[in-house]
């Protein structure tokens, strides 16, 4: 297939020689580009080697189910025609209410000891009604999955949005924003030691124990989110201005987390060899745009592109459908 293309220089396949304990695959990129397909395909590809595959979508608007034509949301599910092969697509819902009430009980708990006579209630439905803490709740229960290590190889299928890159920022954010409050928790028991005066020693304290244990995750999770032998990002675009341009900022921004970056997926090329001169000037137009566009791609990402994909004459749903395409994406040179 279009896998020979000449913008090709290390393929998908060649990559992954070249990096054989891969185990967590991301795929990022603008809305509508093809990250659900891919992901399906690249976990399709996985399971087929006999690897024991979760493909996993933490984007709230799901769509893995419709993939697969099987519902696979809320649970770990295996897929029908493919040995090997599960996918699950959280529950962003079920997620957001246990993350809540985690913190309920911990600021409770914080209220209480600081002898503050507020409802937790009220402070904790302001401090978690934002998008944002519906993205570090999904990206904990990422984590979870990760840490689980039930499976040999992992896809995820990520949300489109430039959160993306909040979300990986987080991981080294959240553990210099934890190490400043377990400093200010220090101080203040240590304050309260000195002033109390029962010199019973203090009982233990779960908010410091819930900040360690938290730290310690989110140090654990940048350890695997910035391991060059077991993580990698990759990029989807298609021949067009504003899908490059996203995954242009995107590859920048990674770069600058030090988080691996797989390579570039184009999608959606049109087969010029169907298209003739008395083919419709639509055909022919977009066929000439996307020529432009590959040229830009091919100095832009120069050395990234992993495989190039045909628009197919349909879109691509069930596992048959994917099997073809994870052999565009992974099969030839
Ligand atoms: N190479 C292709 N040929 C034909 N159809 C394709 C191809 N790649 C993707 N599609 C179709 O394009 C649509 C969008 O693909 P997909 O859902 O994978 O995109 P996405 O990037 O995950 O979108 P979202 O940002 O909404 O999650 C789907 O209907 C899919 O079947
Ligand atoms: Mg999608």
């Amino acid at each position: 297939m279009t896998q020979s293309h000449s913008l090709v220089q290390e393929s998908m396949q060649a990559f992954l020689k070249a990096h054989p304990k891969l185990k967590y695959n991301f795929f990022g990129g603008k809305g509508g580009v093809g990250k659900t397909v891919l992901a399906g395909a690249a976990a399709v590809s996985f399971a087929q080697q006999g690897k024991r595959t979760l493909l996993a979508s933490t984007n709230p608007v799901h769509s893995l189910s419709g993939l697969l034509d099987q519902n696979v949301f809320g649970q770990v599910v295996p897929v029908t025609g493919v040995p090997n092969f599960f996918a699950y697509e959280i529950d962003t819902k079920d997620t957001i209410e246990k993350s809540k009430k985690e913190i309920k009980e911990k600021v409770s708990w914080f209220l209480k000891f600081a002898e503050i006579r507020t409802q937790a209630d009220a402070f904790v439905e302001s401090a978690t009604m934002n998008p944002a803490f519906e993205e570090s709740a999904m990206f904990e229960n990422m984590i979870d999955i990760m840490f689980k290590d039930e499976y040999d190889v992992y896809v995820f299928d990520t949300a489109p949005t430039a959160n993306a890159r909040r979300l990986l920022g987080m991981s080294s954010v959240y553990s210099l924003w934890v190490g400043k409050m377990m400093k200010s928790r220090e101080e203040a028991q240590g304050l309260r030691q000195i002033l109390s005066y029962s010199k019973k020693k203090e009982e233990k304290d779960p908010l410091m124990d819930y900040l360690l244990s938290f730290q310690q995750r989110m140090a654990n999770a940048k350890v695997l989110h910035t391991d060059k032998e077991k993580t990698a990002f990759f990029f989807v675009t298609l021949p067009e201005a504003l899908p490059i341009a996203v995954i242009t900022r995107f590859i920048a921004w990674f770069k600058e987390f030090g988080i691996p970056v797989g390579g570039v997926v184009v999608n959606m090329l049109i087969d010029k060899l169907q298209v003739k001169p008395e083919s419709p000037e639509f055909v022919r137009n977009r066929v000439s745009m996307q020529d432009n566009y590959m040229k830009q791609i091919e100095t832009d990402f120069a050395g990234m592109v992993r495989a190039v994909l045909p628009l197919f004459e349909t879109e691509i749903r069930g596992v048959e459908m994917l099997k073809r395409t994870a052999e565009a994406l992974y099969g030839g040179a």
